[in-house]
């Protein structure tokens, strides 16, 4: 047996019923929404990758920034023998809990995006051919069933992901990864920290125009899988802080007034001059508040880490 499994819990036909009902709902709703999973198609998922080098995205060097000082601490306080990750994409960050963890049994890397699940499970499996890799093609948010591997289990969900999830969602989402854990098992959870206004819209809407390619990617998927006629150049990237609800939000803004057709779905969409279409939060965090979240869904959090400029942070957390 090929010592990487890839496990598709989404079939390809229910992604597609998955789509059309999110692209109906959220387009004739006001304000207009789509749902950002959507995002990370192979070209979604290379375009993200691109997000973490560029010079205005701090989140993916503050987080690797704890993960390189905190491992082998993690890996001792958790003592895991099977690694789950939650929106694992690349895994790129990951390798440094991998080798603080050289006797782990298993990895188990859960996405949506197959590309990038691919990638990393290839890549993975030449530097450590002993791990057992179990891929799981899923949506984090709709009921997981994770392989039968050994514990102690650490789920980790990084990137600042659940920030992704407005904050009814991640009640229910923390509630169903606490139904997970088993005692001994451990959430390392990273989330991006409430900052100063003008850095995190440049973390959102960067010079060089990738986040802005990376949002108009959604229309371009929409296209694609629904026949749609959205073209991207009709559309503005905007980046705006909700001071009062601490998170970025990321909208589509039309240009002109104009309408998309959507075939597949017998639709026809008006925008108005200037309407936006809501993609995408980031909601931002502070400690008490993510320390509540985590209460709220039977977890305790048993340790807090950032990173030298308190940008970022990455906690460990209990079932209770
Ligand atoms: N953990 C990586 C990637 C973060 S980007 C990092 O820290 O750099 C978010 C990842 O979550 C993407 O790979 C995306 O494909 C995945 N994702 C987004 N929504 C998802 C969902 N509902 N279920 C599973 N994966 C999801
Ligand atoms: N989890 C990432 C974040 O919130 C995802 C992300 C980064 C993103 N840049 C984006 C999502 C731009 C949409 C648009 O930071």
């Amino acid at each position: 047996m090929s010592p990487i499994q890839l496990t598709r819990t989404l079939p390809a036909d229910a992604t597609d019923a998955a789509l059309r009902a999110d692209v109906l709902h959220g387009l004739a709703r006001h304000p207009k929404t789509l749902p950002p999973k959507w995002f990370y198609d192979a070209r979604g998922s290379e375009l993200f990758e691109e997000i973490t080098r560029l010079p205005e995205y701090y989140p993916t060097r503050a987080e690797r920034e704890i993960l390189v000082a905190r491992a082998s601490g993690i890996a001792a306080a958790s003592g895991a023998q099977t690694l789950v990750e939650l929106g694992s994409g690349s895994s790129e960050k990951t390798r440094y809990l991998l080798d603080a963890l050289p006797a782990l049994h298993s990895y188990v890397p859960v996405d949506v995006s197959e590309s990038a699940l691919r990638g990393a499970a290839e890549t993975l499996l030449a530097e450590r051919p002993d791990l057992s890799i179990h891929a799981l093609i899923a949506d984090f948010t709709d009921g997981l069933t994770l392989p039968d591997t050994p514990g102690p289990r650490l789920v980790a969900f990084l990137g600042g992901t659940i920030g992704n999830l407005l904050p009814d969602e991640r009640a229910v989402f923390l509630k169903s990864v606490r139904s997970l854990l088993s005692p001994g098992d451990a959430l390392l959870l990273g989330t991006d920290l409430v900052k100063d206004e003008e850095t995190l819209v440049a973390a959102y809407d960067d010079a060089a125009g990738v986040t802005a390619a990376f949002n108009k990617n959604v229309l371009t998927v929409v296209d694609r899988e629904l026949g749609a006629d959205f073209d991207p150049a009709d559309f503005d990237h905007v980046a705006l802080w909700d001071p009062k609800r601490e998170w970025i939000e990321m909208r589509l803004r039309a240009r002109r007034a104009l309408t998309v057709k959507i075939p597949e779905l017998d639709l026809v969409v008006p925008f108005t001059a200037g309407e936006e279409l809501r993609t995408e939060i980031s909601a931002k965090f502070r400690k008490e508040g993510i320390r509540g979240e985590l209460a709220s869904a039977g977890l305790t959090l048993t340790q807090w880490w950032t990173d030298s400029a308190d940008r970022f942070a990455v906690s460990l957390a209990t079932a209770v």
